[in-house]
């Protein structure tokens, strides 16, 4: 029911600014994912990548700039809006410990259910039908992302790894056309780091949506990315294939610049 055949909408970011007291978190940032695409968006700690993701999925509002899905302007809606209009997220340091892994994928499908309170509570069978419905996409999913034999466990006794997933997962039953990754592999070891790598791709493929990519994992973000954007203090200052940004002197001298002040700091 829920399968995607259309090609999901170019998402552009435009001339995005973001201050924080003093603070230019994000300075007139600006670039285009291309549907079913793969953008990674990296950098140095602070460079602004999750104060971005912060933009796009509506918690910020930007002082200057603009955010595109398509056709409709994202740049003021509020978040309920803005993953209703298919946009969904997974956050940096946030990992679910309450329910089972079914209970954490079905909370992700609620913004999508069409019968009301009453009609739900009623047991109305339009209402239990599409519940019913609900269930089968999470298992799918579930199967999708690695997590169906672990459908009815509690997420507390999962792994790491597993848990992380399940936000993963739950982003996915909300059928976007983008997601939104905020370090996905922060955390695991190299083993769940090459299955979580699998999923990204097969849920790229299996379901044709487009993927945003922020990760300090760079061996996963040259194999998996189609485009990267690399931000440094708040400004884009390179963009290209994962080739070509690799290779960049602005880049190696961002990255550099970071390892000699830890190494100083240390
Ligand atoms: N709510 C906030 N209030 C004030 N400053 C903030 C806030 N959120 C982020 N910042 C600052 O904005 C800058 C960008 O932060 P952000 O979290 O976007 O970086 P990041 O690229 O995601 O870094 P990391 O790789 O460490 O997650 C940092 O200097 C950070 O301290
Ligand atoms: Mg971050």
């Amino acid at each position: 029911m829920n399968d995607r055949t259309t090609t999901p909408p170019v998402l552009d970011v435009r001339d995005v600014t973001v201050r924080f007291a003093g603070l230019t978190a994000l300075d007139s940032v600006s670039f285009t994912v291309v549907p079913g695409s793969v953008h990674a968006l990296i950098g140095p700690n602070g460079a602004g990548k999750s104060t971005c993701f912060n933009v796009l999925s509506g918690l910020y509002r930007p002082a200057s700039g603009s955010v595109r899905l398509g056709d409709t302007d994202l740049t003021s809606l509020a978040p309920h809006r803005i993953a209703a209009l298919g946009i969904a997220r997974t956050f940096q340091n946030i990992v679910t410990t309450e329910g089972t892994v079914g209970d954490n994928l079905m909370l992700g499908r609620h913004i999508l259910s069409r019968a009301g309170f009453a009609a739900s509570a009623l047991r109305l069978p339009s209402a239990v039908r599409e519940q019913r419905e609900h269930l089968a996409r999470a298992r799918e999913i579930a199967e999708l992302t690695g997590l169906g034999p672990h459908f009815d466990s509690p997420v507390a006794l999962l792994s790491y790894g597993d848990r992380k997933r399940v936000e993963f997962a739950r982003a996915l039953c909300l059928e976007p056309t983008v997601l939104l990754l905020d370090e996905p592999v922060a955390g695991m070891n190299a083993a769940e780091r090459a299955r979580t790598a699998d999923t990204i791709r097969a849920v790229r493929a299996e379901l044709g949506l487009s993927v945003v990519l922020v990760e300090h994992d760079m061996g996963l973000v040259m194999r998996l990315a189609d485009e990267v954007t690399v931000l440094d203090f708040g400004r884009v200052i390179a963009h290209g294939t994962p080739d070509e940004v690799r290779r960049d002197p602005e880049v190696l001298r961002a990255y550099l610049g970071t390892e000699a002040t830890e190494e100083d700091a240390a």
